[in-house]
C-alpha cells in the first residue's frame, strides 16, 4: 500500500446544479388585467368609477342611471333639487325632499345598478334630504361640503343598507371623521372620496392652496389612504379610498390606483355626455371654453369654487349685487343681506341654459373637452386607456424579464462549461498526477505535490468563478421571483 500522506487527505470540493431551480415561467398563462371592481360595503360596482354628484340639477336620474347601467356608480345631486319644480318658491324647502324622492325613484326604474345621492353638509335641509335617501334605500350617500360628523342617523342608515361616503380634502379631515364616528357611533364610514383642488364646483381648500403643489391630489391621496387603512385594519374591514379632482383619462385612473386609490370620482367628463341632465348650452360651454376661461370664484357657500368665466361672474366681482329672491335660507353660511347673488338660482339658471343669468361650474380640465359623447363611449374610452397604461407597465417588466432570462441562459451555459472544462478536466489531471505520483518514488514526490498544489489553486479559482456565476444566477432568480410576485399581486 502506498502512503500518499496529505495527498490522500486532499478532497476535491463538489459543485452541482441540483440546488439551482431553473425558471419555469409562461407568459401565455398571464391574464392581462381589467379595471378592478369597486366594493363599497356590500355594493360591488363593475367599474371603479363614481360619477360625482353635480348640483344644481346637473346629475339627476338621467345621468345617474346611465352610469349605473354601464357598471359605474351613478349619483344624484340633492342640493336645491327642488328648483326643478316651477313652484319652488311656493313650496320652499319641502320641494327639495319631494324632488329628490322622485329622482331616486326614476333612477331606480331606469337602472338596477348602483345609485347614490350626494348631499352637501352645508345645506340647511341636510337631515331632511338624508332621511329621503334612507327611506328610498339608495345604495350610497356621498356627503360633502362640510364634515359629516354630527347628527348622522347611523343606525337608520345601517338598517336601510345605505352606505356612507364622506368627501374630504385632507388626511386630517378623514382622521377627524373616522375618529369621531368611532367614538360617537361605534362605526366608521364605508369609503372615502378624497377630492383634490383640480375639481369642479366647490373646493375644500383655501384660495392659496389651490395652486400649491403640496395640496395636489397625488400628494394628499397617500395620506388619506394611510389614515383609512389604519381604521380598516383595526376593524377588519375593507374601506376603499376614491380619488377625485382632475381625473380625465384611464391613464390618470391607473396612476391614482398606483398611489393607493381603489376608485375614482369624476365630474367634468360626465357633464360632456348626452345623458347629463343639464341643458345642451351648459354642456357646449365646456366644449367652447379654453384654459384661460376657467377661474376660481368666491362662493356664498363660504368656499372657493371653480367655474367658467362669464358676464354674470364678471359683474359680481365688479361689485354688482343681483336681485335676490330667497325662497328660504337654504345654505347655512349664506347671509341674504351681504350675499351679492343667490348661488342656487345662478346654478339653476345655468342648468336650464340661461347662462347670462348664472354660471357654469367646471373642473380644471374642462377645456380639454372637445365633444359631447355618450356615457357608454366615455366609460369604454377610460377602460381602454386604463388597460393600455396597465399593459405598458407590465410590458416594460416583461421585456426586462426576457432580457434577464436570456442572460440567465447564457450564464447557465457558461457555468456548465466552467464546471466541465475548469473543474472536471482539472480533476482528471489531478487524478492522473496522483497516479503518476504513485508510480514515481520519493524524488518526484515534492515536484508532484507542487504541481498538485498549483492544480488545486487553479481548481479553486475555477470553482470561485463557477460560484460567482452561481451567485449571479441566484440574483436573477430573485428578480424573477419578485417579478412573479408583482404579477400575481397586480392581476
Ligand atoms: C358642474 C359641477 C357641479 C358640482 N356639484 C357638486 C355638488 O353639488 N356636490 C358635490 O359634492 N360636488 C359637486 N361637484 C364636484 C363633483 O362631484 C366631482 O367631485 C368633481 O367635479 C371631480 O372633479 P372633475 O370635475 O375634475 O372630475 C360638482 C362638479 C361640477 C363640475
Amino acid at each position: 500500500m502506498k502512503d500518499f500522506g496529505m495527498l490522500s487527505r486532499f478532497k476535491l470540493p463538489k459543485i452541482g446544479l441540483s440546488d439551482i431551480e431553473w425558471p419555469r415561467f409562461d407568459f401565455s398563462k398571464i391574464q392581462w388585467a381589467r379595471m378592478p371592481k369597486l366594493k363599497i360595503g356590500d355594493a360591488v360596482a363593475k367599474l371603479p368609477i363614481v360619477q360625482g354628484g353635480m348640483g344644481v340639477g346637473i346629475s339627476l336620474s338621467g345621468l345617474a342611471s346611465a352610469v349605473a347601467n354601464e357598471g359605474g356608480i351613478g349619483v344624484i345631486a340633492a342640493n336645491s333639487i327642488g328648483m326643478l319644480d316651477p313652484d319652488y318658491y311656493a313650496t320652499h324647502k319641502d320641494a327639495n325632499a319631494i324632488a329628490l324622492r322622485k329622482e331616486i325613484r326614476k333612477a331606480k326604474e331606469k337602472s338596477s345598478g348602483i345609485i347614490g345621492v350626494n348631499i352637501m353638509v352645508a345645506v340647511n335641509d341636510f337631515s331632511a334630504l338624508l332621511t329621503v335617501a334612507i327611506e328610498e334605500k339608495v345604495d350610497i350617500v356621498f356627503l360633502g361640503a362640510g364634515l359629516p360628523i354630527k347628527g348622522i342617523p347611523v343606525e337608520a342608515l345601517r338598517s336601510a343598507g345605505v352606505k356612507v361616503v364622506p368627501i374630504v380634502s385632507s388626511a386630517r379631515a378623514a382622521e377627524l371623521i373616522f375618529r369621531s364616528w368611532l367614538k360617537k357611533y361605534a362605526d366608521v364610514p364605508d369609503a372615502v372620496v378624497v377630492e383634490g383642488p383640480k375639481a369642479g364646483g366647490h373646493l375644500g381648500f383655501k384660495a392659496d392652496q389651490i395652486e400649491d403643489p403640496d395640496f395636489e391630489l397625488e400628494r394628499i391621496l397617500p395620506g388619506v389612504v394611510d389614515v383609512v387603512k389604519d381604521y380598516a385594519d383595526k376593524l377588519h374591514r375593507t374601506i376603499p379610498v376614491i380619488a377625485a379632482g382632475g381625473v380625465y383619462t384611464g391613464t390618470d385612473i391607473h396612476n391614482l390606483f398606483k398611489l393607493g386609490a381603489s376608485g375614482v370620482q369624476m365630474g367634468t367628463r360626465f357633464v360632456a355626455t348626452h345623458e347629463c341632465d343639464a341643458d345642451i348650452r351648459f354642456k357646449e360651454s365646456y366644449v367652447a371654453c379654453s384654459e384661460d376661461d376657467i377661474e376660481i370664484i368666491k362662493s356664498p357657500v363660504g368656499m372657493p369654487g371653480r367655474a367658467i368665466k362669464s358676464k354674470f361672474l364678471r359683474e359680481i366681482s365688479a361689485g354688482k349685487k343681483m336681485k335676490i329672491k330667497c325662497a328660504w335660507k337654504c345654505l347655512k353660511s349664506c347671509n341674504i343681506k351681504t350675499a351679492r347673488y343667490c348661488i342656487s338660482l345662478a346654478l339653476d339658471n345655468a342648468r336650464r341654459g340661461m347662462l347670462e343669468n348664472g354660471f357654469v361650474f367646471a373642473g380644471s380640465n374642462a377645456f380639454r373637452i372637445d365633444s359631447i359623447i355618450s356615457v357608454k363611449e366615455l366609460l369604454h374610452e377610460l377602460q381602454t386607456q386604463y388597460l393600455c397604461a396597465r399593459e405598458k407597465g407590465a410590458g416594460t417588466l416583461r421585456s426586462e424579464y426576457e432580457r434577464a432570462l436570456e442572460k440567465l441562459n447564457s450564464l447557465k451555459e457558461e457555468y456548465l462549461i466552467a464546471l466541465k472544462n475548469g473543474v472536471n478536466s482539472l480533476r482528471e489531471e489531478y487524478d492522473i498526477d496522483i497516479e503518476k505520483g504513485a508510480n514515481s518514488f520519493r524524488l518526484e514526490y515534492l515536484a508532484i505535490l507542487d504541481k498538485i498544489n498549483n492544480l488545486k489553486s487553479e481548481y479553486l479559482k475555477a470553482l470561485d468563478n463557477a460560484n460567482a456565476l452561481k451567485d449571479e444566477l441566484t440574483t436573477l432568480f430573485e428578480q424573477y421571483a419578485l417579478f412573479n410576485r408583482y404579477q400575481s399581486q397586480k392581476i
